[in-house]
């Protein structure tokens, strides 16, 4: 299996929960190595621009609100097919779709304020990744 890494947010409706913990813990039983790590508060403009190919849906105003609310975890997390490995932990968007088990089935409490944000693809991990982090602040390990 390829060695894949991808871009985690904890969102702020999760740290406010102190679900931070809890959230890491799943994704390392899952088989997924936190290699880069920071907890900030996104500004408007940071929030603006990571989402940027929402900005014509009509959520998007609710999305950058939302996610400004509050301190946010941003890592990357590496293992075998990563992207796709985090996205089975988190669920589905909706939470009232998450299978159970799944970090959104069980800490997130509707379509916006879900717990957790994924990369979807190599491109998108690729640009998300580099988003937040230089290649020098992410730890290779072995
Ligand atoms: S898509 O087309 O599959 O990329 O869209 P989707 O994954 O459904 O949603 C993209 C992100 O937008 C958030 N979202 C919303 N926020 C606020 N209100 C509403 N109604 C809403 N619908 C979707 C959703 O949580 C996704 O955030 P991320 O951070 O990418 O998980």
């Amino acid at each position: 299996m390829a060695q894949e890494r991808t871009l985690s947010i904890i969102k702020p409706d999760a740290v406010a929960k102190d679900a931070i913990g809890d959230i890491i813990s799943r994704f390392e039983k899952g088989g997924l190595s936190v290699v880069a790590a920071r907890m900030m508060r996104l500004t408007r403009e940071q929030a603006e621009g990571f989402y940027a190919e929402h900005r014509e849906r009509p959520f998007f105003n609710d999305l950058v609100g939302f996610m400004t609310s509050g301190p946010v975890v941003v890592q990357v997390l590496e293992g075998d097919n990563a992207i796709a490995k985090n996205r089975e932990l988190m669920g589905a968007t909706n939470p009232k779709e998450a299978a159970a088990g799944t970090i959104r089935a069980d800490f997130a409490s509707s379509i916006d304020a879900n717990a957790v944000h994924g990369s979807d693809a190599p491109e998108s991990a690729e640009r998300e990744i580099h988003y937040f982090f230089g290649d020098a602040e992410i730890c290779a390990r072995g």
